[in-house]
């Protein structure tokens, strides 16, 4: 299934219903990744998450617009684009192009962020800015009205598979509330050690998107490990 080209008219007509599951593919059998990707889908995720790393920001190199091109052939999901890479401005256009839905740039690599997440919008992408664990929510302070999305991350960034860092959990519940207190549009973003263990706990914190890697490809029947997120999420909406 082929979603329709860009440019459309606004931005967050990309983001999904939230709340949403966001399989990242890190943690998939790359050889096969036309299949896992299918088994995600078929279980249910509202999206894909695509880490993209340059070696630089992170010490670690993944995949570059050509891949995320292959990938949108295959897939009528939105993507979420996450680039942990140096200087991104040099690529938005060409991610966007390739098939973003959705990018994120990190704020400790990028001095311009107004800038930035404009020439995001212009390319016709829902804009993210990405937090490191430890970058405090007050770089946000003037940015935030201007944000489709905050990804707020829960591991520090480079690797699938880490620890979730318990200090993200008060720091969702801040952001919540700076969000509506300010009456901004943005949507809560997780990414890093979520799981099963944990989404539930993040979702009455406020988080929107969940991104899970290992918890969906580390083992098992990604398929299954989607239903069983999602249906968590369900439940918890149900119950609020
Ligand atoms: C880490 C990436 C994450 C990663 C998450 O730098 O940004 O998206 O794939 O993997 P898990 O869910 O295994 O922590
Ligand atoms: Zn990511």
């Amino acid at each position: 299934m082929r979603k329709p080209r860009r440019p459309a008219a606004s931005a967050r007509a990309r983001l999904p219903p939230t709340p949403a599951l966001a399989p990242s593919i890190l943690s998939a059998d790359f050889a096969r990744l036309a299949d896992e990707i299918r088994a995600v889908e078929r279980g249910g995720a509202a999206l894909l998450h695509l880490d993209v790393m340059d070696g630089h920001f992170v010490p670690n190199l993944t995949i570059g617009p050509p891949v995320v091109e292959a990938i949108d052939r295959v897939t009528g999901l939105p993507l979420d684009v996450h680039l942990m890479i140096e200087d991104p401005d040099r690529y938005i256009d060409r991610f966007a192009r390739a098939g973003a839905d959705m990018i994120s740039v990190h704020q400790e690599a990028v001095p311009h962020l107004h800038r930035t997440v404009a020439c995001i919008k212009e390319c016709g992408a829902a804009a993210g800015v990405a937090l490191n664990p430890s970058t405090p929510l007050s770089v946000l302070q003037e940015i935030l009205p201007d944000l489709d999305f905050v990804l707020l991350m829960s591991v520090d960034p480079g690797f699938g598979g880490q620890r979730f860092i318990p200090a993200v959990l008060p720091k969702v519940v801040a952001l919540r509330r700076a969000i509506e207190k300010g009456g901004h549009a943005a949507r809560i973003e997780v990414d890093g050690g979520v799981g099963p263990g944990n989404i539930e706990a993040l979702l009455q914190a406020g988080a929107e998107i969940f991104v899970a890697g290992s918890a969906v490809f580390g083992g098992g029947d990604p398929r299954r490990r989607v239903q069983g997120l999602t249906a968590v999420l369900e439940r918890a909406r149900r119950a609020r």
